[in-house]
């Protein structure tokens, strides 16, 4: 598929989703926001895929936000349709998502930049990154998800204390807040996100998207986590991966997982 606002190339078992719209910053307008809905569906669904990687065009911004110039005149009703349409089709679309999605933050992650940072299941950052929700400088607040998962991340004193002063941490403190998992060089931030990447794609695909789901339920309303964990571990017994897995360990062999 064409996109014009995104790029999208499988290569050895790895998808990366690249937002290309550098002249502004990567900022998330309503295209942007359907072609990635489309790419990640279809990296999801391709059976040659075992890990997604996101990252920003660039070397300033993973995302500088929402597109300000798209909502800057909507109303009551407006405004909370675009924070519900955007969470059912990008972030909490990602976050569900059974293929792990690595965000690699190769600069600004600002406002929806960094909500869709934090729905992809794991984050990395390059040194010059810099991470902030400043939507209550503009009068609004975070409507991506960013009040929830922020606090979820990095604890609730810290998380308000973000939001309310709009500012933006470097990426130390937010490696040190929890909030990303690794800090390298501009230049080896794709290489480590790939690296991370391999080692995931040794293991059971059909396994990791059945602990994704365990491990989002604890953080779902009405959800008991636990009782989805022994759903979903009473499930893998029932997969060729857990076949392949036990038979291959018991054999001393390298398993090799038939897939998706
Ligand atoms: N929405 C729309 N356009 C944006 C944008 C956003 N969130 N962030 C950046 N851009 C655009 C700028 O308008 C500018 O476009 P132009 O060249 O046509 O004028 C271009 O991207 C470059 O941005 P600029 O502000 O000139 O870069 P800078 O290096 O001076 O500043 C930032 C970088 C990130 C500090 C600044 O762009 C900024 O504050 N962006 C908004 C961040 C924000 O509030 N995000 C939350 C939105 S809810």
């Amino acid at each position: 598929m064409n996109y014009e606002n995104i790029l999208s190339k499988t290569t050895n078992g790895i998808t990366s989703i690249t937002i290309n719209r550098p002249k502004k910053l990567n900022a998330l307008n309503k295209a942007t926001i359907e072609e990635l809905h489309e790419a990640f569906k279809a990296a999801d669904k391709d059976k040659n895929t075992k890990v997604i990687i996101i990252t920003g065009s660039g070397d300033k911004a993973f995302v500088a936000g929402a597109d300000i110039s798209e909502f800057a005149d909507f109303n009551v009703n407006e405004g909370g349709k675009l924070a519900a349409q955007g969470q059912a089709i990008l972030f909490d679309f990602v976050e569900n998502l059974k293929t792990p999605v690595i965000a690699a933050v190769n600069g600004f992650a600002l406002g929806g930049g960094l909500e869709l940072a934090m729905a992809c299941h794991f984050r990395i950052a390059s040194s010059n990154a810099k991470m902030g929700l400043p939507e209550v400088s503009l009068g609004v607040i975070p409507g991506y998800g960013g009040t929830q998962r922020l606090p979820q991340l990095v604890g609730k004193g810290r998380a308000m204390e973000m939001v309310m002063t709009a500012g933006m941490i470097d990426a130390n403190q937010a490696l040190s807040y929890g909030l990303v998992n690794h800090v390298v060089e501009p230049d080896q931030l794709v290489p480590l996100a790939e690296k991370i990447a391999s080692k995931i794609m040794r293991n059971s695909s059909v396994a990791i998207g059945k602990a994704i789901k365990a491990i989002n339920a604890n953080y779902t309303d009405g959800k008991d986590g636990y009782k989805v964990e022994i759903k979903q571990f009473g499930k893998c017994f029932g997969t060729e991966d857990f076949v392949e897995g036990t038979t291959a360990f018991l054999e001393k062999r390298k398993a090799e997982f038939p897939g998706k």
